[in-house]
């Protein structure tokens, strides 16, 4: 059995689609001011790691659009929090290039030691929010070789493409490796 600690119940189904076998824990932890995501997830593995017992895994992700310097990136939950969407769009009223990364880093705590695996979504940021699906920024993402947003796919068709779905297949890939799927 695995748990991921999250509040986001929209990641939980994500990510339980893939590995079925996942149990929600909602609990706190402390999400440090870093400047990569992967130093987020390593301080809270080991933070975690010292509360509960057993294997766990923790999901960080974040928005980079290239224009704006990879801004939200690390402080995507804080940006979606104040300005959110109509902030994003505002900011980049008349913006031509609207190219952007979405990423997640999920980090396991496997039997005493941490593995992160990483997924990256490519695609660019729509003139306006677009569907009802999703959270956070699905409604203005539309990943490359699409035209609809996140927000307007099920969650199978954002799996198959997005960030979170490439990660939790490659940690899906090494449980199986280690006999625990
Ligand atoms: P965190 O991983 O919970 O810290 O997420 C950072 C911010 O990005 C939050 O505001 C989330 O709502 C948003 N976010 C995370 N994953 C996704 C996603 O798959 N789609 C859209 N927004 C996301």
């Amino acid at each position: 059995m695995l748990n991921i600690i999250t509040h986001n119940k929209n990641k939980y189904e994500e990510l339980r689609r893939i590995v079925p076998s996942l149990q929600m824990v909602d609990m706190e932890y402390p999400e440090i001011q870093a400047d990569t995501l992967e130093e987020v997830i390593e301080f809270a593995l080991n933070y975690l790691a010292e509360k509960i017992d057993g294997n766990f895994i923790i999901d960080d992700s974040g928005l980079f659009i290239h224009d704006l310097n990879d801004f939200p990136g690390v402080y995507s939950a804080y940006v979606f929090k104040t300005i959110g969407n109509e902030g994003i769009l505002k900011l980049m009223d008349g913006m031509e290039n609207r190219g952007a990364t979405f990423k997640t880093v999920i980090g396991l705590r496997y039997q005493g030691y941490n593995f992160k695996f990483v997924g990256l979504c490519h695609g660019r940021i729509g003139d306006e929010m677009r569907g009802n699906n999703g959270f956070g920024y699905d409604p203005i993402f539309i990943p490359e070789g699409e035209d609809r947003t996140f927000a307007e796919m099920s969650t199978e068709e954002k799996n198959r493409i997005s960030h979170r779905g490439r990660a939790i297949r490659k940690l899906a890939a090494f449980l199986e490796k280690m006999g625990e799927l």
